[in-house]
């Protein structure tokens, strides 16, 4: 029988509690496994480091870990991807799948250099792409453009729906149209699997910080990456030679949210909507950025693409940097700190903090001004919400306007 996402949400990752006669996930902390054989031993590294999912001994911590194991099937069961795969961060999530295009088996594959990365983009994920460390040849491109930029050398189409911090949407069958047979990479953290499925949508790569809503709770550092049999086998003989695993505990805090992820992400939105509509109106504000709002939003993408516009909001103050600092500066209940995705609501300033570290030609091209503000809603009663924010902004407006 298949069951709703919201039940999928409490049970996957769970499906052997009766055999096992346990009701929460064991959690196994081995840095090292015990093999029946040394011959077992022998297949089981075989097996593994040419990445498989799972093989009679674990052997090795960084080669496998049965509690981390167990959260990414039941993440991947969220994206409808054939395989999940955890790290210790988004970025090393994201870090593994650009280095999956060189894993040596894909004779083809290694030979291409070239990625076509749409802004705007999380910071670091822009960073990463800009700065040359891994040696790609990176062409940033409009949404429009990614056809037009592909050659015959390029790796992977990466691309941000919503983006981070402008919350810019992006129409996935059109990337995809464009992209062709290249591989297309979403960054899925603003959406979560609740409100878009890239892989159902024709991307190869659903990544996310975990830290974000999987987390929840604003103490678990974590990336993940969905996608096919195929490119998983890659993506986990990177995690395998560069080591940057999840730890076994971060998995269980995972798994732990999980059930709650449907109504943390629901609940949130419904806040984000209606403040959302209550910053435009605010005569400290020059636009808001917010998918539930029309004019973000022209092409109906929430609806068609995303089930929702999720609670992450974006706003211009008329007042420039002034307005922003003093209205960061100003809230009691929205805490000024970077991150997303926590029950608690937070505020901050994204060309001082999350961009900063874009070039200044990236944050023109990304539309982060330093009057941009960027807050994450979360789960707290709307009105105190407001209240809060609505005191901050007519504390900006009289501090700009003296
Ligand atoms: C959209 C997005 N992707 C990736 C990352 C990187 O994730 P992490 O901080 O878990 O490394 C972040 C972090 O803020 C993010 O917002």
């Amino acid at each position: 029988m298949e069951y709703h996402l919201q039940t999928q949400a409490v049970h996957a990752g769970r499906e052997d509690f009766r055999e096992l006669g346990v009701h929460a996930p064991p959690l196994d902390l081995s840095t090292t496994y015990p093999m029946r054989s040394l011959q077992s031993g022998r297949d089981s590294i075989d097996q593994l480091s040419a990445g498989g999912a799972q093989a009679e001994s674990a052997i090795y911590a960084r080669l496998h870990n049965q509690t981390v194991f167990r959260y990414e099937c039941a993440f991947a069961q969220m994206e409808q991807a054939e395989a999940g795969i955890a790290f210790a961060s988004g970025m090393a999530a994201i870090h593994a799948v650009l280095l999956s295009m060189r894993v040596r088996d894909l004779e083809d594959v290694v030979k291409r250099n070239h990625i076509v990365a749409v802004r705007p983009i999380y910071g670091c994920t822009d960073h990463l792409l800009s700065c040359g460390l891994l040696g790609f040849d990176v062409e940033w491109v409009t949404a429009d453009q990614i056809g037009a930029a592909i050659t015959a050398q390029t790796a992977l189409v990466v691309v941000e729906t919503p983006a981070n911090p402008t919350l810019t949407l992006m129409d996935l069958a059109n990337v995809m149209r464009q992209a062709g047979a290249v591989p297309v990479m979403v960054d899925n953290t603003f959406a979560t699997p609740i409100l878009q499925q890239p892989l159902t949508l024709g991307a190869t790569f659903s990544v996310h910080s975990g830290t974000k809503y999987l987390g929840g709770h604003g103490d678990v550092l974590s990336g993940l990456v969905a996608t096919n049999n195929m490119w998983a086998a890659r993506v986990r003989q990177v995690r395998i030679l560069t080591g940057g695993n999840l730890h076994p505990m971060a998995a269980y805090l995972l798994h732990r949210s999980l059930p709650t992820l449907p109504l943390r992400v629901l609940k949130a939105q419904e806040n984000a909507i209606l403040l959302a509509e209550r910053i435009a109106t605010h005569p400290a504000i020059a636009a808001v950025y917010f998918p539930g709002l029309g004019a973000s939003d022209p092409t109906d993408i929430v609806g068609r693409q995303m089930k929702g516009p999720g609670s992450v909001i974006a706003f211009e103050m008329r007042g420039g940097f002034a307005a922003a600092a003093k209205t960061m500066d100003s809230t009691e209940l929205f805490l000024a700190a970077v991150s997303l995705g926590s029950t608690d609501s937070l505020i901050e300033h994204p060309a001082g903090l999350t961009h900063r570290i874009v070039s200044q030609e990236g944050r023109n091209t990304s539309g982060i001004t330093e009057g941009l503000l960027r807050i994450a809603v979360g789960i707290e009663f709307v009105e105190d919400l407001w209240q809060d924010l609505k005191q901050a902004l007519d504390t900006a407006f009289a501090a700009v306007a003296e």
